[in-house]
């Protein structure tokens, strides 16, 4: 194919971005799009299988039965979204093996929150209600994204992120009306998870580096700062139910422009959980290595099914 053919097929992929349609796996799309897909889907789904970790961690420590049914549901959903995003994933040229390496290995990332410990209760609601919050504003506007395999899996992961914050919610609101107790370990909560969700909708606008193709695309309808915005307005009146108070002395409602005004973000903290930095990175990936290497006996038992099920289909087929 010569340079015009290509500028040709790129003009065709952008405009039918530009209409709404969908790129499905197997037709024509530019390198750096497909790329950039492996980079973010992939992320998503490490981001999801990481995410499990925090609150797996709770499920045998779970205060009622109830509650234990709940926490196990919600964590299984996790994994559920992991696989649905490495399928996606894969229809773009990539192996399951190379996307695991890719984590394990550090070179590909996951959302940095999932390297704070939860380390009380109260954990699991702020979890709920902020980060799966957080992660609902990031990933709504990707149920109408370009690539058909990403937005698909995206409509039913927003669903069950809905349920995930108000079980989160709900938690906290019943450590709230608890004891005095109760309600300091909410608060305690509340003060260790806000300034990592915040950090969760990316650096500020100006420093953003893939935002301007990334729009293009559809993979992003708002920016950073944007959505960041969006989740502060959203929130703050829900700790206020709650009879809890941010964490941010600088938090005041801006009467003219509609939206809460607020504290500088310790970006410095950011970019250190980032690299590799934070509280729990090595204990994340040990954890998934760990469990990637005590899996190798059912792989290969999997394997070692299937050929012979093939066998014997072959044999009766001769
Ligand atoms: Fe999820
Ligand atoms: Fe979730």
């Amino acid at each position: 194919m010569n340079e015009k053919d290509i500028k040709n097929l790129e003009e065709i992929f952008e405009q039918r971005i530009a209409r709404d349609e969908k790129i499905e796996p197997k037709d024509w799309m530019p390198e750096k799009y497909r790329q950039t897909h492996i980079r973010q889907i992939s992320q998503h789904a490490h981001s999801e299988i990481v995410g499990m970790l925090p609150e797996g961690n709770w499920i045998t420590r779970a205060p009622t039965l109830r509650r234990k049914v709940a926490l196990l549901a919600k964590v299984q959903d996790e994994a559920g979204h992991g696989l649905y995003l490495y399928s996606a994933t894969e229809t773009l040229g990539i192996t399951r093996e190379e996307l695991y390496e890719q984590l394990h290995s550090g070179k590909a990332k996951y959302s940095s929150i999932f390297n704070y410990p939860a380390i009380t209760w109260a954990d699991m609601g702020a979890i709920g209600w902020l980060v799966d919050g957080a992660a609902i504003i990031n990933q709504v506007a990707l149920c109408t994204t370009s690539f058909g395999p990403y937005a698909r899996a995206m409509v039913r992961i927003c669903k069950e992120e809905s349920f995930h914050q108000r079980q989160g919610f709900e938690i906290l609101l019943t450590l709230c009306n608890g004891t005095e107790v109760q309600k300091a370990m909410a608060q305690d909560s509340l003060n260790r998870w806000w300034w990592p969700s915040l950090m969760m909708f990316g650096p500020p606008d100006a420093e953003s580096t893939h935002t301007e193709q990334s729009m293009k695309w559809k993979l992003k309808r708002k920016s950073n700062d944007d959505l960041r915005q969006q989740f502060i307005d959203q929130t703050i009146p829900q700790a206020e139910i709650l009879g809890i108070k941010v964490p941010d002395p600088d938090l005041k409602w801006n009467e003219k422009r509609k939206s809460y005004d607020f504290g500088e973000i310790d970006w410095e903290e950011f970019w250190q959980v980032v690299k590799g930095h934070g509280p729990c990175n090595k204990e994340r990936i040990n954890a998934r290595i760990d469990a990637w290497e005590k899996g190798v006996w059912v792989r290969d038992a999997a394997l070692a099914y299937a050929e012979k099920q093939s066998d014997k289909k072959l044999n009766k087929a001769v």
